[in-house]
């Protein structure tokens, strides 16, 4: 799967939806980054929460599993290769539908943080929504409610202290450029994700997380 990543990294280095929003800004400032904040980026993609972080003042180290990324470490979100409580704070954002072990990962960055975890990513909105994911990228593992969000956080023994719901949105055709879903898949993918898509724009429902380590 990191295989198919590196061959992606351009294209979402570029990403408007990626480069900006409202939850972009939330998870920056919920890691509340500063000259002696140290902050691990897991999953950094095109490294826009890394950017905006280090624009803050922060030390920011990355992990990704792709090489393509480039990031400052290769490594899976379930394995991460550093000693507990190693980093102030742990980000994650619209990466965590894609892991193999959800679970395991929320446990890592709980593992490796010191004070807090920060999770964004997209949410469940139904089983056909879930089809159109994984028709369109094959590496789309599951999109999780608030619910289970709060159960990975309870059983990774982190409180949730912060907590927002929002609707991001992107452009349905660069989503599906972004990823090189085959022109033959389109038509059904649009199909499964009826009423989700407005003036060619996609909605995303998205929460945002911080959670605390248990004192
Ligand atoms: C949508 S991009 C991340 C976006 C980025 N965090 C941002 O805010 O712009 C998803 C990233 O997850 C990485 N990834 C996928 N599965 C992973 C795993 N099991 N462990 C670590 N990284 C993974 C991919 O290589 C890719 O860089």
């Amino acid at each position: 799967m990191s295989d198919l990543w590196s061959d992606r990294a351009q294209a979402y280095r570029d990403s408007a939806t990626h480069a900006g929003g409202d939850d972009l800004d939330l998870v920056v400032e919920w890691c509340e980054p500063g000259p002696d904040v140290t902050v691990l980026d897991v999953a950094t993609g095109g490294g826009h929460v890394a950017r905006r972080l280090r624009d803050a003042g922060a030390q920011v180290v990355t992990v990704d599993a792709a090489p393509g990324m480039e990031p400052d470490v290769i490594a899976p979100a379930d394995h991460l290769p550093f000693a507990d409580a190693s980093f102030d704070a742990v980000a994650c954002r619209i990466a965590a539908h894609h892991f193999p072990d959800v679970l395991a990962a929320v446990r890592e960055m709980a593992r490796v943080a010191r004070h807090r975890v920060v999770i964004c990513d997209n949410t469940f909105t139904s089983e056909s929504a879930e089809e159109a994911d994984r028709l369109r990228d094959p590496s789309h593992v599951r999109n999780y409610g608030v619910a289970e969000w709060h159960s990975f956080f309870e059983l990774a023994r982190l409180r949730v202290a912060d907590e927002a719901t929002m609707v991001r949105d992107t452009d349905f055709e660069d989503w599906l450029a972004r990823t090189e879903t085959p022109d033959a898949d389109r038509p059904r993918i649009s199909e499964l994700l009826d009423g989700r898509i407005h003036d060619g724009r996609l909605t995303l429902p998205t929460v945002v997380l911080k959670g605390l380590k248990a004192a």
